[in-house]
């Protein structure tokens, strides 16, 4: 039996086609543009979705026995709307788009948080559906007054390929719309974004079948008739699934563009506190906590590659491993103002400490350790809401480098983990769409006979004492630029940049 898993990512999509073992048989992957404006707006075409997806699978699938099944990781939150005749509205308004901020505030002040505590367990933030869904309306009342379907992005992928309107818990739970306790759509926050139930898509587990694909999606993408479309999840909670983060307290860090750190949780919990902790559902069908730094390998291939102008990462960190807990240099990691565990699309980057005596390797140290501490800020609130975390699993563009899974270690006083697969949430989306074709019985069992650790980076007792001090102060960095930071916006707005 073949499965396929496709990550609609960010910058491309990503397949993968496994086989009952876990083998990977080919992994293909296609990019598509991106469109990031200096004032927040970030968004996607969802056409490019699709014809790369398509294009992608006809690759992937070419000489290997017919998928049984296909399952999804999607980037999350992204805002698609399609009118009556299922035409996309406008390009999607994605998860990293900082637009939103009078609709949070709104949300979070007028509506207050308590209600969408309640309602959805988490409060407004840039980046989630809800607040965009209100920007269409207050911004766009045209466009909005056609909406027929809402979705996310791995939804539309789903929708192209069977015609059945649907989504899943763990996606669905970053839209704000979702009572995550009940596991069913909030009518009263629905009713305050203005939409109703016809337009929100129908529910399901991300291991879940949601249908076929239809004759015509079969003849674009090479896919059979019979083959099984899974709906999959958000790309967090799949990804967690490809690094076997499904038991209880168990914990995995992504570091991608954004960096997140996810804790599995057979409980549902909520933070009411400031931090911001999204309490979403997990794609196993229990729960999970998670944290999210905006700028996580985002920061590093800024670092690198704008600044530095070298691809050459590698070479980079060369002589960094002696180095670590020793470097005076700080770096605050919010060039995409920051969620997790400030809430501020104002937050910037920052370099502080520098010296005659700074050399390029420090500042580039900086910019891995500034990522690091950000991780950490979310562990210990996630610590602090009841959970022991001893082990994290790592994956993500940034854990290929040993240097940084070894500072990880040290900055989060966690033993991490690398595994047998480095795919993440293609890998995942494979392992979901196994269960959905029933060649295992739960998420767990699948993940408990395809995953293992491969390496291990233990943290050293003498370095943690000396990240602790690093940590004070870096997080003290923070309280001291706030005022700074509407200072530069006053400016930027002045300027009208
Ligand atoms: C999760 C989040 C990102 C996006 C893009 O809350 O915003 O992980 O899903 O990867």
């Amino acid at each position: 039996m073949i499965t396929v898993g496709i990550d609609i990512g960010t910058s491309a999509v990503k397949l993968l086609a496994m086989d009952k073992d876990g083998n990977i048989l080919r992994t293909v992957s296609r990019e598509y543009p991106l469109y990031m404006y200096s004032d927040g707006r970030s968004s996607q075409e969802p056409s490019d979705w699709w014809n790369k997806t398509v294009d992608g699978l006809k690759e992937l699938t070419q000489g290997l026995e017919p998928a049984s099944a296909v399952s999804f990781s999607g980037q999350m939150h992204g805002l698609v709307a399609l009118d009556e005749d299922d035409n996309v509205l406008r390009r999607a308004i994605l998860w990293n788009d900082q637009r939103t901020g009078a609709q949070c505030d709104y949300l979070n002040n007028t509506i207050g948080k308590e209600k969408l505590l309640d309602n959805a367990a988490n409060i407004a933030l840039t980046g989630f559906t809800a607040p965009k869904i209100l920007w269409m309306r207050d911004n766009e009342p045209e466009l909005f007054a056609k909406i027929s379907k809402v979705m996310l992005p791995k939804d539309y992928i789903a929708y192209k390929l069977t015609n059945v309107f649907a989504t899943d818990y763990s996606d669905a739970s970053g839209t704000l719309l979702l009572d995550i306790a009940k596991k069913d759509w909030s009518d009263s926050l629905l009713e305050i974004m203005g939409l109703t139930r016809k337009q929100v898509p129908t529910l399901y587990h991300s291991y879940e079948s949601i249908g076929t694909v239809t004759p015509q999606a079969a003849k674009e993408t090479g896919l059979p008739e019979t083959c099984k479309v899974v709906i999959g999840g958000g790309d967090q909670a799949v990804g967690a699934i490809g690094t076997g983060t499904v038991k209880s307290g168990t914990c995995s860090v992504s570091l991608g563009t954004s960096g997140v750190l996810f804790v599995a949780a057979d409980e549902f919990a909520v933070d009411k506190g400031p931090s911001a902790i999204h309490s979403f559902c997990h794609a196993t069908g229990q729960y999970h906590l998670m944290g999210v730094t905006l700028a996580a390998a985002g920061s590093a291939k800024w670092w690198y590659e704008e600044v530095l102008s070298t691809q050459d990462y590698e070479k980079e960190q060369e002589t960094m491993a002696a180095n670590l807990g020793k470097n005076t240099v700080y770096y605050l990691p919010y060039l995409s103002g920051e969620r997790t565990p400030h809430n501020s699309p104002l937050a910037r980057g920052a370099f502080v400490g520098m010296s005659m005596t700074t050399t390029r390797s420090d500042m580039t140290q900086a910019v891995m350790e500034g990522v690091a501490f950000s991780l950490r800020d979310i562990l210990t609130r996630v610590k602090e809401l009841g959970h022991t975390v001893t082990t994290a699993r790592i994956i993500g563009g940034g854990a290929k480098s040993p240097v940084w899974c070894q500072m990880i270690a040290n900055v989060l006083g966690l033993k991490v983990e690398k595994i047998n697969a480095s795919e993440g949430p293609a890998f995942g989306a494979a392992i979901l769409a196994m269960v959905g074709a029933g060649a295992y019985p739960t998420v767990e069992e699948a993940c408990g006979n395809l995953i293992q650790a491969t390496d291990v980076f233990t943290p050293n007792p003498v370095t943690i004492n000396q990240y602790n001090m690093h940590h004070s102060i870096y997080a003290d960095l923070y309280v001291s630029l706030k005022k700074t930071y509407s200072e530069i916006d006053v400016v930027k707005t002045a300027l009208g940049l």
